[in-house]
Formats: C-alpha cells, sequence, structure tokens
C-alpha cells in the first residue's frame, strides 16, 4: 500500500464534474445545502428521509435512540418489511414488468427477472422455507455463488423476518462450518455448484463435509441445482429447491419486523480473533442503502442499469448487488463468473450487452484488466456507461486515470467510495456531478455523515497531516453489534475514543481543500484484491499444519491485489521439498484460496523484541524489499533478519 500512499500524496490533478441538471446533486451548493439540513436538525433530517423514502407498515415516532449508547437504535418503534420495500410496491406502483435483474450464467445464458417474477419466486422461496420451519429470528446462511436464486434466498429470509447469513462461495468448508457454528443457523441454502473458468465447480460437498463436523443446528440444507453436477444426499435433512418452490403458492404476505430486527449477519476479518458476525438492522439499512443508490450513482431507476460486479458473500454484493438498487426499484446485473473468462473482455462485453449505465468495481479488478490491455475494452461499446465506481481498497492514481480514460471515454465522473462492512453502505464519496474529484481521494463524507481525521487523542489533526478516520455521530446503516459478543462490538469500535467516535480501524489525511485521502488499515487487517483477511486467522490457519511451529502474516504491497499475503514460518523440523506448496494448499483448505500466502519465508526463529512481541513492522519492511526502519537493538537474533531476506533475494 506505500506505494500507493506515495503517490497519493503527490496528486494534484483535480476534474471538474460533469454537468448534469437532472443529477440530484447538481452542484457543491445542492450538497452543502443537504448537509446544512442536518447540521439544523440531525434527527429530523433523518426522520424525514426514512418516512419518505421507506414504506412502513407502521410508522416510527422517534428516530434516534441513544439511551444505550454505543448501542443506538434507529427509528425503533417502526416495523416494515425488506421484500416488501423491494418488490411489492415496486409492482404495486405499476414497475412488475420491469427488469429487476438481469442475469448471465459465465456459459452465457441470460435471464431477465421482472419484479412481478422475483416477488413470485421470493413468496414461494418464503413458502418453502416456513414449511422447513423457519420462522422470524431464525439464522439462515446462505453459501452461494452468483446466482439469482441467491437474491431469491436472501430476500425470502427477510420476507418471513429469519435472518440471514451470506457465506461466501468460495470460502472453505472449515469457514463454512465456523460461521455456521456461531451463527447458530437452523438451514443453509446452497447450490450443487456453478461455472467457473469453464467447468462446474461442486459447492455442495463443502457444506456436506461443514456439517459432518456435527452443526446440531442445522435442520434443512436446501439445494438449487444449477451445476448439473452428481451430490450426495441426506435424505430428511436435503430438500431440493427448484421442486420444493414449485410446490408452493406465489403468494405470502410480508411479515412487518421492528425496524431493529437483526436483517443480516456478515463474517469478517478483525486485527484478532475468530472473524467477528456484523449485524446490520432493518431499517436503518434499507434507507441508506437506497439513499446512497440515488445519491452516490445518482441512480435512476427508470433508465438505469445498475451493475455491481461484487459477490453476495461480501457487504458490497449486499447493499449494491441486492438491496440498494431493488429498494429504488432499479435493475441491477448479476453475473456468475469470473471477468476474465473465457477472455478479458468479459466485463465490457456485459456492460455493452446488456447498456450498463453505472458501472461499479474494485480497483483490484481494474489493474488486472488494465494488465490485460487497452485492446479489450475498445472492443465494446461503453458509450451507455454514464457513471464508475471503485470500492474496496485505495485506487492508485494511475488506476485510476485509466478508468477514467478508456472505461469512462473522459466524460464519466468516478465515484471513489469508502465503506466498510460496518457501515452498511457507503460513507465518504464524491457526488458524480458535484463534487470535483481528484485521482485517489474518496473526497467529502456523504450528508448525514459526520467523519473526522483525529490523533491518538480525538483531536483532529491539521490539514495534510495523517491520522485515525473517525464517525463523530450515529448513522442509521451502521452495524448493531458483533453476534453473540456485544463486549468486542464495543472494544472494537468504541473504546479507542472512550465511547465519543466510531473507530474505523483506518489512517486518513485531509488535504488543504478538506479532502478525504483513505491512508489503508492501521490494525493487522489485509486488504487482498479488495478483501478483507486478518492476519491472526491466516496465521492460525498455518500454525494448524504438523510442520508449523510458529507464523506471522504481514502484507506487502503488490501492483494488482493493492497487497499480497507474506508468510513468516518457523517449523518444527528441517524444510522439506514441496512443503510451500502444501503450506498454500492447506491455507487455501482452512480459510478460502483468497487466504493463501503468496510468498512463505523459512526462518530458525521470528524476530521478537526482548518483551517476546513479534517486530511485525520490522516483517512488513523484509516482505516488501525495504531498508529496515526498525530499531534493531532490541533484536534478539539478527541472523533470523539474514536468513529472511535472503529468501526474499532468491526469489526475486
Ligand atoms: C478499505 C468494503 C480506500 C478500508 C466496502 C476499509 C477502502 C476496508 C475503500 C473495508 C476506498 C474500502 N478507499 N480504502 N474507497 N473502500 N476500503 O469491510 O481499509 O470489506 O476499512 O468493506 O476496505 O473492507 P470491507
Amino acid at each position: 500500500m506505500s506505494g500507493v500512499i506515495e503517490s497519493v500524496l503527490h496528486e494534484l490533478r483535480v476534474f471538474t464534474p460533469p454537468q448534469d441538471a437532472q443529477a440530484r446533486f447538481d452542484d457543491m451548493d445542492a450538497y452543502r445545502a443537504m448537509r446544512q439540513r442536518f447540521d439544523d436538525d440531525f434527527t429530523g433530517t433523518w426522520g424525514d428521509l426514512a418516512a419518505q423514502h421507506l414504506s412502513w407498515s407502521k410508522p416510527f415516532s422517534t428516530v434516534l435512540d441513544d439511551s444505550d449508547a454505543p448501542f443506538f437504535k434507529w427509528f425503533a418503534d417502526g416495523e416494515l418489511n425488506v421484500s416488501e420495500n423491494c418488490l411489492d410496491r415496486h409492482v404495486a406502483a405499476g414497475l412488475g414488468g420491469r427488469a429487476a435483474i438481469i442475469w448471465e450464467g459465465e456459459p452465457g445464458e441470460v435471464r431477465h427477472i421482472s419484479y412481478a417474477e422475483l416477488l413470485g419466486d421470493v413468496c414461494r422461496a418464503a413458502n418453502a422455507m416456513r414449511a422447513l420451519g423457519i420462522g422470524k429470528g431464525d439464522r439462515v446462511v446462505i453459501y452461494m455463488p452468483m446466482i439469482p436464486e441467491a437474491a431469491v434466498a436472501m430476500l425470502a429470509c427477510t420476507r418471513i423476518g429469519a435472518t440471514h447469513s451470506v457465506v461466501f462461495g468460495a470460502f472453505s468448508s472449515k469457514a463454512l462450518h465456523e460461521r455456521i457454528e456461531d451463527a447458530g443457523a437452523k438451514m443453509v441454502v446452497t447450490a450443487d455448484g456453478a461455472w467457473r473458468r469453464g467447468a462446474v465447480h461442486a459447492l455442495k460437498p463443502f457444506v456436506d463435509e461443514a456439517l459432518s463436523w456435527g452443526c446440531p443446528s442445522i435442520e434443512h440444507v436446501m439445494v438449487v441445482r444449477r451445476g448439473g453436477n452428481a451430490v450426495d444426499w441426506t435424505d430428511g435433512r436435503d430438500v431440493d429447491w427448484q421442486p420444493a418452490l414449485a410446490a408452493q403458492p406465489d403468494v405470502c404476505e410480508p411479515l412487518a419486523v421492528e425496524s431493529e430486527h437483526p436483517l443480516f449477519i456478515l463474517y469478517t476479518s478483525g486485527s484478532t480473533g475468530k472473524p467477528k458476525g456484523i449485524i446490520h438492522a432493518t431499517g436503518g439499512y434499507l434507507l441508506w442503502g437506497r439513499l446512497t443508490m440515488q445519491w452516490t450513482f445518482d441512480f435512476r431507476p427508470e433508465s438505469d442499469v445498475f451493475w455491481c460486479t461484487a459477490d453476495i458473500g461480501w457487504i458490497t454484493g449486499h447493499t449494491y448487488s441486492v438491496y440498494g438498487p431493488l429498494a429504488c426499484g432499479g435493475t441491477t446485473v448479476m453475473y456468475e463468473g469470473v471477468p476474465t473468462y473465457p477472455d478479458a473482455g468479459r466485463l465490457w462485453k456485459i456492460c455493452q450487452d446488456h447498456a450498463v449505465s453505472l458501472f461499479y468495481t474494485a480497483p483490484t479488478a481494474i489493474r488486472a484488466l488494465i494488465k490485460a490491455g487497452d485492446a479489450w475494452p475498445a472492443r465494446h461499446d461503453l458509450s451507455k456507461i454514464r457513471v464508475l465506481g471503485t470500492v474496496g481498497e485505495p485506487i492508485n492514481p494511475e488506476a485510476w486515470m485509466w478508468y477514467h480514460k478508456v472505461i469512462g471515454g473522459g466524460r464519466c465522473p468516478i465515484v471513489d467510495t469508502w465503506w466498510q462492512t460496518e457501515t452498511g453502505g457507503h460513507m465518504i464519496t464524491p457526488l458524480p456531478f458535484a463534487t470535483a474529484t481528484k485521482p485517489g481521494s474518496a473526497t467529502f463524507p456523504l450528508p448525514g455523515i459526520f467523519a473526522e481525521v483525529v490523533d491518538g487523542e480525538g483531536e483532529p489533526v491539521g490539514h495534510g497531516q495523517g491520522g485515525l478516520l473517525v464517525v463523530t455521530r450515529p448513522w442509521p446503516s451502521m452495524l448493531r453489534g458483533i453476534w453473540g459478543d456485544p463486549a468486542r462490538y464495543v472494544r472494537t469500535y468504541w473504546q479507542k475514543f472512550e465511547g465519543r467516535y466510531y473507530f474505523a480501524g483506518d489512517g486518513a489525511r485531509k488535504d488543504d481543500d478538506g479532502y478525504y485521502w483513505i491512508m489503508g488499515r492501521v490494525d493487522d487487517v489485509l486488504n487482498v484484491s479488495g478483501h478483507r483477511l486478518g492476519t491472526m486467522e491466516i496465521e492460525s490457519a498455518l500454525v494448524s499444519h504438523p510442520a508449523v511451529a510458529e507464523a506471522a502474516v504481514v502484507g506487502r504491497p503488490d501492483d494488482i491485489k493493492g497487497e499480497a499475503v507474506c508468510a513468516f514460518v518457523v517449523l518444527k523440523q528441517a524444510e522439506r521439498e514441496g512443503l510451500r506448496t502444501e503450506l498454500r494448499k492447506h491455507v487455501a483448505h482452512e480459510i478460502g484460496p483468497i487466504a493463501k500466502p503468496d510468498d512463505i519465508r523459512f526462518a530458525d526463529s521470528l524476530p521478537k523484541t526482548r518483551s517476546g512481541k513479534i517486530m511485525r513492522r520490522l516483517l512488513r519492511d523484509i516482505a516488501a524489499g525495504r531498508d529496515i526502519t526498525s530499531d534493531m537493538s532490541t533484536l534478539e537474533d539478527h541472523k533470523v533478519i539474514e536468513q529472511l531476506q535472503s529468501q526474499g533475494q532468491e526469489r526475486r
């Protein structure tokens, strides 16, 4: 990440936004006016927006309840149903025929699913889940490829008040097992398999394996037939999705739930311990999903086609592939396969074929596509695109410029959106037709969001100085806690500034014009290809291998992935042939392929301070091949350093 940071520090280019009088925010005065509304009447403004943008079965009378801070409650006495907001109200408004989802399978088949059809499917699925004993408050784990049934399963849960927990389909059975257990889930929804890189990859065997380790809370596994691959079947437990839905009526009364009812749990990595189950609540989350679609992307449901390339296994896929666009009544694109199959033009072909007008992806994907060459986008008609977005990691100015010129034809504003699993939706981002952009800067907090850059004591730092990014006021789509561990919620996000501020875990700086520049994580969380990974998770995976005595994992800058995983390993015996490959496989088996170390270095011991702490900063310097900046006088063993450095040189 340091390469990115160095280049952004010298970034001076400013791009004035294109003019569009139709845009919701058509200049900075409009932005400032909205901010002013929040300054003048914080809760009143949120209350107006919630009343105006969501359909409530029971209206709320209080907007924000902070009596039990930091366990904030929003619109607490109101009741609503998410699927009703995402489907029924659009059908009732005469939009039943509009495409809700345009889905493309990797082999190339296309499905247009209208709002009326999606509503019918969601009702059938909700009825089927209910028939299998799922009700309000039960947890349903969704372990699915990017197929429409994944969105149907999510919405079906919301219809009956079940809380879903989507587990990324490329996570291992171990990771799946851990999440099922932690959530105490009653059902898993999965698929037989899905297409990836031209072949069917089985998915259900991972569920079978996870459940073989004992998940007593699980009663049923619903299986969507997608890959057509043969799968083992446990009678009484496993249920075929398609016939189960076909047997149900396409009507199901939406269950109104309290605004604070947990809509979903999504596991994400932290700096210590197991992944945390981040809880999002119904009303506040949905409100911000809808509003940010309109504000950040200037989404016009009647004419735009929106495509967020994120998998539903991540928060970006939750908010911007499913809930945000559907809450607006617009069209969302879903694609099953890998972006470079059968060639590096696939994403651009999808944009062309489905007339995508708003495109949202991660810098890592952009960097990989830059490498593939400009000829790929040049072959496709990208003229329908009007706004481009990025998310997940800092974007380096070179990638920003390429995105701007080659994909956006120099016409399209870029929204570099900073946010997190915990924030539910965008926090700091340009408004496409109002904010002048600087490549690499997420620019300003959205109206209603109060963010600051502070020092360790919580005092705002001067312009140009680095500090910690905090949010100083609660917001509706904020996380409500960590599943099963309220103390960890307080400790992780609120303790640092004694309950005053939400601590995001990112470093940031404001420049002389007040622009926010995100500098990356200040904790032991890695950002690999825009995916969050905890160093400790990978270390635990490594030490669970019989050959490993001790392991330390750090990130090192990587041109494509942003950060790569570098592991320093102490073995129990002498190194043997093929062990590096075996350890990589082992980590993939424990967590998933995204966590595989890119670089493994063996040593007789790890560099530690006299008090026994692993010197991570030193390891980061070694991993990056940089000069060592740490004070080495406290080091127990200088030889270890040479040993670790020399392995890096061997492989350069
Ligand atoms: C990083 C993804 C710079 C950041 C939505 C954050 C970013 C973490 C940006 C959250 C951005 C996300 N610029 N860094 N535009 N967006 N990040 O929970 O470090 O998977 O804390 O949520 O990604 O990752 P998460």
